[in-house]
């Protein structure tokens, strides 16, 4: 097989869940929303928005308003909205959440996606996240330094492709 850097930031990157307090700067966060909206999204339309939250107030509130503690105690989101007419908005978040968390690991930064922080579509919490109208958020992405160094990746699945040559 053949390799290089990006691959490599590919097959190391790892979804962390433990965080430490500190947010990583503001100039790294603008490359990683440019890594989000340089991802490909159908037709071209780039019909997602993204809402960066580092407001501890209100992650611990969308925290609360889930199922669980979705967020981690992260200190920052990402927040992915979609409108519903969209019929490709899931795939659109998650191909800019790919990006962002390919370009935060190639940074030494941490992510994880979330797709079940439901809390983020209540009412009263979209009205704060200034989500624009016409969008709902469809999946987010916590971001910060790891706690500790996670794991190695799970080996790969051996069953999971067919070659017809
Ligand atoms: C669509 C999607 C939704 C996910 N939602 C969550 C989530 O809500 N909470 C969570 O802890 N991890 C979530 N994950 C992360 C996966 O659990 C993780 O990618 C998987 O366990 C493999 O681990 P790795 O990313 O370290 O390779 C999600 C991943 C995807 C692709």
């Amino acid at each position: 097989m053949l390799t290089n850097a990006v691959i490599h930031e590919i097959l190391s990157r790892r979804s962390v869940r433990s965080y430490q307090p500190e947010l990583i700067s503001e100039e790294e966060m603008e490359s990683l929303i440019t890594a989000a909206q340089y991802a490909p999204s159908a037709m071209g339309r780039q019909d997602r928005h993204f809402t960066v939250v580092t407001n501890a107030e209100l992650l611990c509130e969308i925290q609360k308003a889930s199922d669980g503690e979705p967020f981690y105690d992260a200190p920052a989101a990402v927040i992915v909205s979609v409108p519903p007419e969209n019929a490709y908005g899931l795939e659109d978040a998650a191909c800019a959440i790919m990006n962002l968390m390919t370009a935060a690991h190639s940074m030494g930064i941490s992510t994880c996606y979330i797709g079940s922080a439901t809390g983020t579509k209540k009412t009263e919490i979209m009205r704060k996240l200034q989500i624009p109208e016409g969008y709902v958020p469809a999946a987010s992405v916590i971001i910060g330094y790891a706690k500790e160094a996670p794991d190695e990746p799970a080996p790969r699945r051996a069953d999971s492709v067919t070659w017809i040559k």
